[in-house]
């Protein structure tokens, strides 16, 4: 039987590739405007990287990491040998452990330094059940700032994430900006607790998993799909009334930074993600598509001001999202909106007979290298294939050559937009495309 790729990936064909480039240039060149420079780590990391940084009880590094390991060190754990630290490592299940390390260790953000700001792309691993929308490799856009703990950072963030969905056209009057505030290290602990005692008074009335991480984990319980949970869940103690003076302050400023700038938010006080690095603001953006369901989150993020130094020892803040490219194709398709980006052809030589090939060769090659895409024909196709190809890799303009062509050392070019024709010599094609 043919080999098929691994359950839970898709294979980015050039005309998906075409458009998850235009998707990323977009993103890059949006959150350019506000400081954002590209990066890119590696796609694997030191495992304990994300056990220390995202949370050992969330999820995502329980139960969705992938282990990468060497045929030699499989062999090792094969023979009952401990690995080393350096040697336990995991594919990213996300991207702010590992942009967060690289920017510790390359000591980029120190006291009095200006807050730097990255963006990445690129894929992310999670061995979740594959579904509509949730995929177990799948490719986020984020931005991470670190080295300033304002509210103006988060709405800015916010602000340029919006601006980005509007511009790449998701439907925004069917997109909801979900916002809270999940406290700091003064105040969780305490809610924290809270929710633990809360959980624990109503066990009866939870699943298993539920009661299982009322204490590594309680808040996850607002996340959980059970009917019966949910129910407890609405009447729980909420965050947003456990927060201490300086985190009500920072929510309020995000919000009036947001409200100034005509946001329309939903705060949701059981809005607590899947990634135990956050304190004060997180957001969500989801999306009212049909068939998307629990998928329907295209983006999220937050602030983590103790992250860094949960992984570097050096206490720096952090905000940042991430937006799932997938998720969003899904919802650019659904509403209707263009996924489809034309492939870059400025020329086709079509040659009329065989006897101009030997001709058409160094000319398509001039072309190119004088910075224009062109394409000739290698099958020798009838002029009317040869058309059509150039029609399907969308050619701005093909160059009929035939033996009188040929003979004057000149192409007929034609423009396939206006239908316009003209006899340009070889040597002033490359200029005229
Ligand atoms: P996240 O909410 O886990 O956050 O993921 C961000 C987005 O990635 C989601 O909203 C969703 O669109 C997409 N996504 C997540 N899992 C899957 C999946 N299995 N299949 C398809 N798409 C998926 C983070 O990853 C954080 N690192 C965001 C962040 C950056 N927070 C601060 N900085």
């Amino acid at each position: 039987m043919a080999i098929q790729k691994p359950e839970g990936t898709e294979d980015l064909l050039p005309a998906d590739m075409r458009f998850y480039r235009t998707f990323v240039d977009t993103a890059f060149n949006v959150f350019g405007k506000y400081g954002y420079a590209p990066i890119e780590t590696p796609l694997f990391e030191q495992t304990d990287l994300f056990v220390r940084g995202i949370g050992e009880a969330t999820d995502v590094v329980s139960k969705e990491m992938f282990t990468a390991i060497s045929a030699a060190n499989m062999q090792k754990v094969l023979a009952g040998e401990k690995l080393r630290a350096k040697s336990r490592l995991s594919l990213r299940p996300e991207g702010t452990a590992g942009t967060v390390r690289a920017i510790a260790q390359a000591g980029l953000v120190g006291q009095g330094t200006a807050p730097v700001k990255f963006t990445y792309a690129g894929p992310m691993f999670r061995a979740e059940r594959p579904q509509k929308g949730r995929l177990r490799q799948f490719h986020q856009v984020g931005v991470e700032c670190m080295g300033a703990d304002a509210p103006s950072i988060d709405a800015e963030g916010i602000i340029m994430l919006m601006r980005f969905y509007e511009e790449i056209g998701i439907p925004m009057d069917k997109t909801h900006l979900l916002i809270n505030s999940m406290g700091d290290e003064h105040c969780r602990p305490e809610y924290r607790e809270k929710v633990r005692t809360y959980i624990l008074d109503h066990e009866d009335r939870m699943c298993d998993d539920c009661r299982r991480r009322a204490d590594a984990n309680p808040l996850r319980a607002f996340d959980c799909k059970e009917e019966g949970c949910r129910a407890v869940m609405a009447d729980a103690p909420k965050v947003t009334d456990a927060l201490c003076d300086e985190c009500k302050s920072h929510y309020a400023q995000v919000k009036a930074y947001l409200d100034a700038a005509g946001i329309v938010y939903e705060e949701d006080p059981t809005l607590v993600r899947g990634l135990d690095y956050y304190t004060r603001t997180v957001f969500e953006i989801q999306v009212d598509i049909e068939g998307m369901g629990s998928n329907a989150a295209i983006g999220g993020g937050g602030r983590y001001d103790g992250l860094m130094k949960e992984i570097s020892g050096k206490p720096a803040p952090g905000f940042g999202f991430a937006i799932g490219y997938e998720r969003c194709r899904l919802a650019l398709e659904a509403a209707g909106a263009a996924t489809a980006v034309a492939p870059a052809c400025d020329l086709f030589i079509a040659c009329v007979d065989d006897s101009t090939r030997a001709a058409a060769f160094p000319l398509v090659q001039a072309c190119r290298d004088a910075g224009a895409s062109a394409e000739v024909d290698h099958q020798s196709r009838s002029l009317k294939s040869q058309f059509k190809l150039a029609d399907k890799l969308g050619a701005r303009k093909v160059a009929v050559l035939g033996p009188d062509e040929a003979a004057k050392g000149a192409v007929n070019l034609r423009d396939m937009a206006t239908h316009e024709e003209e006899i340009v010599a070889w040597t002033d094609l490359p200029s005229r495309l």
